[in-house]
């Protein structure tokens, strides 16, 4: 008790201290409720930045043969804001099994009706193949909010921006070329590679824009071309980007530069660009998945192959535990997956770390993608979104 009065006295020596007193008697009186304040400022923050979207599939654009676009309205409520480049994670259960995957959001940021995602036919994909091959109009469906921090930041980027987009990468591309479509300071260069003619999406409007828009130049790039093709050809080379951008490195490095697409081409755009000597922070690269091939990178364990299977274990917080059989390539959040257990996920890329699970006995491959913090490492949690068992393992969810 002596204590408590030392303590007031101190607090009453405080300048202002009664004055706060009686602001706050006095604001008793009146009938402030600060909880109800507080509930109020959560609930503007949770319907700007929701944890999970109910969404309804309106419309199904067929864009290429092997790309469509959904495009998805709110069910009631309205949807979120967003900027452009920006991500959702979709939730899905396909067959009984529960999964996700990260889209990004192709259209623009500006009209808040729908949101569109891009989505283009992987061979062997799971979730693409459900997607592109049995949803249709009034299709119900849960996501978590926007996320990510793949945009443009005017304050750190700048206005001369070069976008490298591979393949459907074109979709936050697209929504970033949109938004900035009204903002004339930006000088915009996209180099848009695909693997074959047919492949290229929104061809049109990309090829309306730049008529229409002095600061946007497209170069198109095909990969196989057929016979009669007349446009460039080949890839992203470090060749292709000096002669298109110059080889100035002053002039290289005062540009910002987007790498949106399949992770295989993240990687090689990012040497190229490390050959011109363009510093790592000027270059942005998209979250896109974890790697397809991963016994193809350095550090995989030389006696895997691809095909080799493990026996995972899995221990739950509730003491219970269960097992099943995986391959060393698929990511661990997948296997789990499949066999009914689950982690918290969004970005499914390595970046948000939601999905960290604590590897109790045998090892994982952790790619560059995993970007883990030292600390995980040595206390033996991974990013299960990017990681590859390599032997049996124990997993504590
Ligand atoms: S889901 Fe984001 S790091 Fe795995």
């Amino acid at each position: 008790m002596p204590s408590t009065n030392k303590k007031n006295n101190i607090l009453h020596a405080v300048n202002g201290y009664q004055d706060a007193l009686d602001h706050q008697q006095e604001l008793l009186k009146t009938g402030t409720d600060y909880n109800e304040q507080n509930g109020h400022v959560a609930n503007t923050i949770a319907s700007l930045h929701p944890k999970r979207i109910q969404l309804v599939v309106s419309e199904v654009i067929e864009d290429t043969a092997s790309t469509k676009t959904l495009r998805f309205k709110a069910k009631g409520g309205f949807l979120p804001p967003f900027q452009a480049g920006q991500y959702i994670n979709l939730f899905v259960n396909i067959d009984g099994t529960e999964t996700a995957r990260p889209y990004a959001i192709s259209s623009a940021p500006q009209q808040r009706g729908f949101y569109d995602f891009t989505i283009k036919h992987v061979a062997d994909g799971f979730v693409s193949h459900f997607l592109l091959n049995d949803v249709k109009v009034g299709d119900h469906f849960q996501s978590t909010g926007p996320m990510g921090t793949f945009y443009h930041n005017p304050l750190f980027h700048g206005d001369d921006l070069v976008f490298l987009a591979g393949g459907s990468g074109i979709a936050p591309a697209r929504s970033m070329i949109l938004n900035m479509i009204k903002k004339t300071s930006q000088k915009i260069h996209l180099i848009y590679a695909s693997s074959y003619e047919a492949d290229v999406i929104y061809i049109n409007e990309l090829k309306r824009l730049e008529q229409e828009h002095d600061f946007l130049t497209i170069t198109w790039l095909i990969s196989r071309p057929t016979e009669n093709y007349a446009g460039r050809t080949g890839h992203v080379s470090a060749e292709l980007l000096s002669e298109l951008l110059g080889n100035d490195l002053e002039t290289l490095q005062a540009k910002m530069f987007y790498i949106c697409g399949p992770t295989s081409f993240h990687d090689f755009c990012a040497e190229q660009l490390k050959q011109l000597k363009v510093k790592a922070r000027r270059v942005r690269i998209e979250c896109n998945g974890p790697p397809k091939r991963p016994e193809t990178l350095a550090g995989w364990p030389q006696n895997l192959i691809a095909s080799d299977k493990v026996m995972v274990t899995i221990h739950k917080a509730d003491g219970s535990q269960g097992q099943f059989e995986a391959r060393v390539d698929e990511p661990l959040l997948n296997s789990m997956e499949r066999n009914g257990y689950s982690a918290e996920n969004a970005c499914r890329s390595g970046e948000c770390s939601l999905c960290r699970v604590k590897i109790l006995k045998g090892s994982v491959f952790n790619p560059a993608e995993a970007r883990l913090r030292s600390t995980d490492e040595a206390y033996g949690w991974c990013h299960s979104c990017v990681a590859f068992p390599t032997s049996d393992i124990d997993v504590l969810v």
